[in-house]
């Protein structure tokens, strides 16, 4: 029977992470001090032990620079090589313009394009697969990808069912068109079909999904439809709500569900992937994955002991982790999952 991994076109690989969070660290116990919380409550329920939050002034550009400067590095590349900036959050500097056009002039880039993308914790995968289909479109070589979220803004510090949860923190990859790809019928992507392109570096297919039926059950409620007013302020609407339990279900059933479907699409067995780098909110999402899944929890890097739950940010923090301390190699198999308000949630197949 023919490989079906014969038939995937790979246009673009990442050559560099990057990560930063901000040095204020915040324990379990700063909540317990004025909630009717526990250390013990939050490790059991979650996995979070400590958490990272910004001083008052840092803005999302500010915390990503870092990260991208790392990763430009990384690749091997100066800020003047990037083309583009694709940038996850909804913790945006501004209304607009975009945190990605800050970011740009941050980086002393004034060439290539720069946007947001907002789809919550999914920012990092949406952003990554709107990067290689800009590749594929022809549109630049060095794309900047981030996930970037200061959620210590928007989370009420009075509701114990979700203020616990966040932190802040960047991180960011150097996604690059592939060496000798060549342009067939007016878009990038053929690099070698010929051959059997399992051992080739680069994004092997992903898929993206929403249902905004879901959209109340994480959401910050404050915003252009609902501006701010003495009551809505006095109510919290500017706070992030979110019906946890319900999140949790939806999280366990849509990760392992696109994760099967772009194994399949790709043609490769669950059996070959080296990682399950998957958003970080919470210990016991990842682990019931894996059990969903039937994978070992060998294959899924946790960090969210340290950082909690950093939305768009968690899965190049745990890349650019993983990849420093040498647990993702040169042709390891990576599978990146996430799901967030929304609901949006996608699934990108990665080889090293
Ligand atoms: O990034 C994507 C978006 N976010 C997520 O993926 C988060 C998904 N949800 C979760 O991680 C979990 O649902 C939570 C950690 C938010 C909550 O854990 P849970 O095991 O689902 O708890 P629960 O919401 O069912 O609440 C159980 C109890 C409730 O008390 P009662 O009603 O049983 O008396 C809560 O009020 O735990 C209470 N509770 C807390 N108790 C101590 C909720 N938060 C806390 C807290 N400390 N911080």
């Amino acid at each position: 029977m023919e490989n079906p991994a014969k038939k995937l076109t790979v246009a673009s690989e990442i050559l560099g992470t990057g990560m930063c969070v901000p040095d204020r660290v915040v324990s379990n116990e700063h909540f317990a001090a004025y909630l009717e919380t526990s250390d013990e409550w939050i490790r059991e329920r979650t996995g979070i032990v400590e958490r990272r939050w910004c001083d008052e002034v840092t803005s999302a550009s500010a915390l990503a620079e870092p990260a991208c400067r790392d990763a430009i590095k990384a690749a091997g590349l100066t800020a003047a090589d990037i083309d583009g900036i694709v940038l996850g959050t909804v913790t945006p500097d501004n209304i607009f313009p975009s945190t990605a056009c800050y970011l740009q002039s941050r980086l002393g880039i004034q060439s290539g394009y720069a946007m947001d993308v907002n789809a919550v914790c999914s920012g990092f995968v949406y952003a990554l697969t709107t990067a290689d289909a800009l590749i594929r479109a022809g549109q630049g070589t060095n794309v900047l990808v981030v996930g970037v979220d200061i959620y210590s803004r928007i989370i009420d510090p009075n509701d114990r069912g979700t203020c616990v949860l966040f932190g802040d923190g960047a991180g960011a990859v150097v996604l690059s068109r592939k060496k000798g790809d060549k342009l067939v019928d007016g878009a990038f992507g053929d690099h070698m079909v010929e051959g059997d392109v399992r051992d080739i570096s680069g994004i092997y297919g992903s898929e993206l999904r929403a249902d905004g039926r879901y959209a109340d059950l994480l959401c910050v409620p404050m915003g252009t439809a609902h501006p701010p007013t003495p009551e809505s302020l006095q109510r919290g609407d500017h706070f992030l709500k979110m019906q946890g339990r319900e999140v949790f279900k939806f999280a366990v059933r849509s990760l392992a569900d696109v994760t099967k479907n772009v194994l399949d699409k790709a043609g490769v067995a669950i059996e070959e992937v080296d990682h399950f780098v998957s958003h970080q909110a919470n210990k016991r999402i990842l682990l019931s994955m894996a059990k969903h899944l039937g994978v070992s929890e060998d294959k899924v890097p946790i960090n969210v002991d340290k950082y909690g739950n950093t939305s768009a940010a968690t899965i190049p923090i745990v890349l650019a982790e993983c990849e420093r301390s040498g647990r993702i190699k040169k042709g390891d198999l990576v599978l990146l999952s996430a799901v967030g308000g929304g609901f949006s949630w996608g699934a990108v197949l990665v080889r090293w």
